[in-house]
């Protein structure tokens, strides 16, 4: 494996790849859920960039950009346990300039739930993964259903920008006790863990009301929020169709639940797709 740090080695090391190729970017603190992608990616293509940036851009004034969990060392083991071709660690000043040319998130599917509660987040997001999608001239790029709007507006930014890269959904990565893993869990203490699991029984709750021929989405939602009476505050409970557009009443095969809340001083997210 080879571990680059500069943008020039990294245009280098590619040359030499033959094949197709397949991306996984990440902010390191890597758990699980990573290695999931990275072992669809590697099961997909040729070869595996993986790129570990904690991307200031996409942390708003005030979030947890200075203490995010930074373990280098652990991180390069997985990804050579992994079989990764390249682990690609820029520097913020190799990333940017200092007046940068802007992408920007959709001005509705980018300015509701996370981005509504996270004014930015997602302009910021999008800037990092155009440059990543760009320097690793992946065929193939892996993303967790994890993040799903995210996810969303991601594959519309390959769709709108006409990226010659196919974005792949990949499925949630949980513990034995239903937690969605996320290199946030770090903060949380194991009683606040057990607190956080409201979050995914509230989507538990959520399957039982639809497996039980519940389609009203306020009925849902009501449910959920009674689940999550144990979490200090909910951001948002929404229903929303794949193109991020609030249901009524749940469309079976077309739909994602979604939850924030936090714990402590910790912000969770959660989502099931149905
Ligand atoms: P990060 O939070 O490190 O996540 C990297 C990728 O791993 C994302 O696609 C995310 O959805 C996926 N992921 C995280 N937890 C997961 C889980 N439990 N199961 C499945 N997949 C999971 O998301 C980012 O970094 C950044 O925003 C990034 C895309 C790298 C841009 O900076």
């Amino acid at each position: 494996m080879k571990i680059i740090r500069d943008i020039k080695s990294l245009q280098d090391a590619k040359r030499e790849l033959r094949g197709s190729i397949g991306f996984v970017p990440t902010m390191g603190a890597l758990h699980a859920g990573h290695l999931s992608l990275m072992t669809k990616a590697k099961s997909q293509n040729d070869h595996l960039i993986v790129s570990i940036f904690v991307n200031p851009t996409q942390f708003l004034e005030g979030e947890d950009l200075e203490s995010y969990p930074r373990k280098e060392e652990a991180d390069s083991k997985i990804c050579q346990l992994a079989g990764v071709d390249i682990l690609f660690m820029p520097t913020s000043e190799s990333m940017y300039e200092r007046d940068e040319l802007r992408i920007g998130a959709p001005a509705i599917k980018g300015y509701i739930l996370d981005g509504e509660k996270r004014p930015g987040h997602f302009d910021g997001m999008l800037q990092v993964v155009m440059k990543l999608l760009n320097l690793s001239g992946a065929n193939r790029a892996y993303f967790g259903k994890k993040d799903a709007q995210q996810l969303a507006l991601v594959t519309q930014m390959a769709r709108n920008y006409f990226l010659p890269c196919e974005i792949i959904p990949c499925e949630i990565v949980r513990d034995e006790r239903g937690l969605a893993l996320s290199s946030r869990n770090a903060y949380l203490t194991e009683e606040q863990k057990s607190r956080a699991l409201f979050l995914s029984k509230s989507l538990k709750r959520a399957t039982k009301k639809v497996m039980a021929g519940e389609v009203e989405c306020d009925v849902i939602i009501s449910e959920m929020r009674a689940v999550l009476e144990g979490v200090e505050r909910v951001d948002y409970i929404a229903i929303v169709n794949r193109n991020f557009e609030r249901l009524e009443r749940v469309e079976l095969g077309n739909t994602i639940i979604l939850v924030a809340a936090w714990v402590g001083d910790t912000r969770l997210i959660d989502n099931l797709w149905i």
